[in-house]
């Protein structure tokens, strides 16, 4: 049974015989005495009980809401995933946005270039996956934000599918709706998934429109350092050539393009 030290329990009850037991001193020591000299001692080990018991708990938690560090959630090992808070870009700005321009282009080039990289055996198979074997060794992947990437620009051109897919003819149109309504479940489930709740969307009242608009006016989100995590599995990167060079071998006639 604990004893609530702060009660002077010794000094008015007598106490069981059971009490006093202590080999170093046996004899006659009154309750009071008894008292003075165990407090401290007590008062310590309460002090290490409560700071095991709240390093414990900061662990628990840790475990449980702030996976961050552990290194199992990632792809593989030795990735830098950082998060830092930042503006969104402007999109009135954005090289990524506005009409197709050879700048525009380069913009999403340079965004998705450096997307393929080489994964081995076993950190394919701590995901369960296979992959597309490279002829320089290892496997082709992309980390999974490359997917969601290669999805935004792909709606991008099918927005401005008269410029990048003219002529199409209605089975090609039809192949298309196929892969665009893929791309928009597949970033409704990334957006859903990683539920940004580090920012609050807000609205205004615009001129002229009778209900609530919404503020586009940008504040910071929690983001990924996006330099880091990149320059983080440089060392994979799978040059064009190798990928280009890929021919599926269960076709007789993929040798050469
Ligand atoms: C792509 O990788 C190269 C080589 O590591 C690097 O110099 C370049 O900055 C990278 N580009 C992007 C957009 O990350
Ligand atoms: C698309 O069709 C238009 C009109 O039929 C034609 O002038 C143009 O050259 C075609 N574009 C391509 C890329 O085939």
């Amino acid at each position: 049974m604990e004893r609530d030290i702060n009660k002077p329990i010794f000094e008015k009850e007598p106490l069981l015989d059971s009490d006093y037991e202590d080999d170093s001193t046996s004899t006659v020591m009154t309750p009071k005495r008894y008292f003075r000299r165990w407090w401290p001692i007590a008062g310590l080990l309460q002090l290490i009980l409560l700071l095991i018991y709240t390093g414990l708990s900061i662990a628990i938690i840790r475990i449980n809401t702030d996976l961050e560090g552990a290194p199992d959630i990632h792809a593989f090992a030795g990735l830098a995933v950082r998060y830092k808070f930042r503006l969104y870009d402007n999109f009135i700005n954005s090289p990524y946005g506005g009409e197709p321009t050879p700048a525009s282009d380069e913009a999403w080039h340079q965004l998705l270039n450096n997307m393929s990289i080489r994964v081995t055996a076993e950190e394919l198979a701590a995901h369960g996956q296979s992959s597309v074997e490279l002829p320089n060794g290892g496997y082709l992947a992309w980390l999974g934000v490359f997917h969601e990437l290669h999805c935004v620009k792909m709606l991008r051109q099918w927005s401005w599918r008269e410029h990048y897919f003219p002529n199409l003819t209605a089975h090609e149109h039809q192949h298309h709706m196929v892969h665009i309504d893929h791309c928009l479940d597949w970033l409704r489930n990334a957006a859903v998934c990683r539920a940004d709740t580090s920012a609050l969307a807000v609205f205004k009242w615009a001129d002229k429109m009778p209900h609530p608009m919404l503020n586009t006016h940008r504040v910071e989100h929690r983001c990924v350092d996006w330099d880091a995590l990149m320059s983080s599995h440089e060392d994979r990167l799978v040059s064009h050539d190798e990928v280009t060079s890929l021919r599926n071998p269960n076709m007789a006639d993929s040798v050469d393009a």
